[in-house]
Order: structure tokens, then sequence, then C-alpha cells
């Protein structure tokens, strides 16, 4: 995959992260899919009053992808705030693996230093994930 692309993709994740709704963690995150028919969907991280119903950039970004008819995740951007790693949740991990194979890139980057991408395969963040067999 072309450099520029996911450089593209990083910069999407960083511009969806600003309209991230965190007034309760302030920790805001942005995320990009890159489908395989080569469209980006932004997510952002869209916190609530009651806690648990918060939902994390990555499941919005790929809900977003679904929504508009593109099942295939071809690589995704995660950008979160300045230090540590924006590793993404054990939640997401498990919604990206329904959509993305297994050697997905998956990108991290921080919103301040958005030229250092640290690039991981899903695989490599979730190496079993659960799969259950269709009916
Ligand atoms: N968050 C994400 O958006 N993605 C993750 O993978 C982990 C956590 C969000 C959820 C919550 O709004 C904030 O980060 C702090 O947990």
């Amino acid at each position: 995959m072309k450099t520029t692309l996911l450089n593209k993709l990083v910069r999407q994740a960083a511009a969806a992260r600003r309209r991230a709704y965190a007034p309760y963690s302030q920790y805001r995150v942005g995320a990009a899919a890159l489908t395989a028919s080569g469209l980006i969907f932004q997510g952002c991280n869209v916190e609530n009053a009651s806690l648990g119903l918060t939902i994390c950039a990555e499941r919005v970004a790929l809900a977003a992808a679904i929504t508009a008819g593109y099942r295939r995740c071809q690589a995704l951007a995660i950008v979160g705030d300045n230090q540590p790693t924006p590793y993404p949740c054990g939640a997401c991990l498990q919604f990206m693996a329904e959509f993305c194979r297994a050697d997905c890139p998956i990108l991290l980057a921080t919103a301040g230093r958005l030229t250092k991408v640290q690039v991981y395969s899903l695989k490599d963040l979730l190496p079993k994930a659960f799969r259950l067999t269709r009916k």
C-alpha cells in the first residue's frame, strides 16, 4: 500500500479526532477506515454521561463504512492523544476482526506527532480472535 495513502489515512483519523465528544475522559480518539474499494470512513469516540455507553472511535469508523455498504476494511488508522501509543481496546480489536483480515495494517499515531506512525497487523494485536461459524 502506498505511503501517501497511509499518511492520508492518518491525517483523516487526526481530523476525526478533533470532532471527538469526550467531556468525561478528555481523551480524544480519531479513526479512519480504508475500505477495500478505496473509500475512507472516519470515526471519533462518543462518550455519554452513562459512561458504559461510550463508543470508541474505531467502531464508529467501521460502523460508518458498513452503513454505507462497505464491509471490507484494508487498513485502519487510529490517532490518540499524546503518549502513550493508542493501542485499540480489546472490544475494538474483536470488532475489527469481523471486517479486517488478519494482515490488515493498523496504523497508530499520536496527535502531536502524526509523522511517527507505528504499524501493526491485526493479528499482532489480536492473535486469537473469537470466531463463530456462519450458519
Ligand atoms: N477509546 C477509543 O476511542 N478507542 C479505544 O480503542 C480505546 C478507548 C476512547 C473511549 C473513551 O471515550 C476514551 O477513549 C477513554 O477511554
